[in-house]
């Protein structure tokens, strides 16, 4: 018997993870239940995680703290995601009334829990591509579909608690992944985002790779933009970087993760690439697509990280002129290595160089923002703004466009002449 009528759900992290909550909330609607936005109204709550750093990691649990108080007395809670497959068992030694702890690939069991409300459902299976196969299409797609075309990840990054909490990187089935992308066009997108964390090393049978998806997906008329996330930089190959020349639907932006600056921490992290090969890669894609703007992850204060090594973060941040990037002090991660490296940073100096890096990157974003001022850009539509007065568009380079036009009159994608910049967002009209 079904319980529960009611569900809320909150996402951290990853666009993997927004995803994987886009599906966990389209399989409780199948069943007959609704979204709710208030926890003390809901007969099931979930808290869909990321692990990737420690602040993440408490962020939920102080979640849970707080949840565990304002719910109704029967109603069920718990965790999904990267922090389920961290903690195990031992979340609910840390939350006794707990009711399901499920690890990013086996969420699609979460049904069982509403099945038989009494047990406690534990399941951090690394069980690869099963979830996919087990949830419902999705009834109507939004007019941005993210696509996941991988799971888990084999490079291994010193830092990384990904490779442990998704597990070792499976590409899905090339005809799986195209019937996805066609049943997205059929019902409402004009976009596909391909995810991944290793996104350009799919690879399916030894050949299939994205650029296949790509050049199959750019031929569906109703599919306008095309794009992918994340990329790592060893694996892009030149038949990918050539589609930047060649494929008009594929946006001029990228997002390849250079992490550090210093080639003696890009070593200590296990991310073996030179500079030179980096910058290489990123001369090719320019010579390819002039326009394309790159962004980037970064990480500060890696264990033995010196000045100087801060220094050549900033220099690259610098010469490569990332827009739309995020930065991290680092966090130690159970199951790493890094963890356990020797001259671990102390906080304070991590959080200088964080702000040094944050305040060269807002200037950076700003300068590209003022060099869109005067342009007409093709943008799609994302949602009305704060004040429900404006809406908000996407610019092909991925900053948000405000409109000064209402949601229902908006078109889904439309030029837009940028008449203003600010640091975080533009403004601009539609043209005629
Ligand atoms: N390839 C993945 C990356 C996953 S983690 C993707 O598709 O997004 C996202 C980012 O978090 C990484 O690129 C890295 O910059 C940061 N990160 C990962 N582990 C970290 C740690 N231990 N401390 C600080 N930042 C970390
Ligand atoms: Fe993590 Fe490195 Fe993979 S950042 S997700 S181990 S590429």
């Amino acid at each position: 018997m079904i319980r529960a009528k009611k569900f809320f759900i909150q996402t951290f992290g990853c666009q993997m993870n927004v995803y994987d909550g886009m599906r966990i909330a389209a399989m409780l609607n199948a069943r007959g239940m609704i979204q709710t936005p208030d926890v003390t109204d809901a007969d099931i709550i979930i808290l869909n995680t990321c692990a990737v750093r420690a602040k993440a990691t408490e962020k939920v649990y102080s979640a849970l703290g707080r949840i565990r108080l304002a719910k109704k007395p029967d109603a069920l809670f718990g965790i999904v995601g990267c922090v389920a497959r961290e903690s195990g068992a031992d979340a609910f030694r840390r939350i006794p009334d707990l009711n399901f702890v499920l690890g990013p690939q086996s969420y699609h069991r979460l049904p069982d829990i509403l099945e038989n409300p009494d047990a406690k459902l534990l399941n951090i299976d690394m069980s690869g591509l099963e979830k996919f196969d087990a949830l419902p299409q999705m009834e109507k797609s939004p007019l941005l579909a993210y696509i996941p075309i991988q799971e888990g990840c084999n490079h291994c990054c010193t830092y990384c608690i990904v490779p442990y909490t998704r597990g070792r990187e499976i590409s899905r089935d090339f005809d799986d992944v195209m019937r996805d992308v066609r049943h997205a066009a059929d019902t409402g997108a004009l976009e596909i985002c391909f995810l991944g964390q290793n996104v350009n090393g799919y690879k399916q049978n030894g050949k299939n790779a994205l650029s296949d998806l790509i050049r199959e997906t750019a031929q569906i008329d109703a599919i306008k933009r095309i794009r992918f996330t994340s990329s790592y930089p060893t694996e892009m190959t030149d038949d990918l970087i050539d589609l930047f020349r060649t494929e008009p639907k594929l946006l001029p932006f990228l997002n390849m993760p250079i992490q550090s600056g210093s080639e003696n921490v890009l070593t200590r992290m296990n991310r073996p690439y030179s500079l030179k090969l980096y910058i290489d890669i990123i001369d090719k894609l320019r010579a390819a697509r002039p326009d394309i703007q790159i962004s980037s992850d970064f990480i500060v204060g890696f264990p033995d990280e010196s000045d100087d090594d801060f220094n050549q973060t900033m220099e690259i941040a610098r010469r490569i002129k990332y827009i739309n990037s995020y930065s991290f002090k680092y966090s130690p991660r159970p199951h790493t290595a890094a963890a356990v490296m020797p001259n671990q940073i102390p906080e304070n100096i991590k959080k200088e160089r964080l702000a040094k890096l944050d305040a060269l990157l807002n200037d950076i974003q700003r300068e590209f923002n003022d060099t869109c001022v005067g342009k007409t850009l093709s943008c799609m539509r994302e949602g009305a703004d704060k004040t429900g007065r404006n809406t908000v568009y996407r610019t092909p380079y991925m900053q948000q466009c405000i409109v000064n036009i209402a949601q229902n009159s908006a078109p889904d994608i439309a030029d837009i002449k940028i008449t203003a910049a600010s640091k975080a967002s533009l403004r601009g009209k539609i043209s005629d």
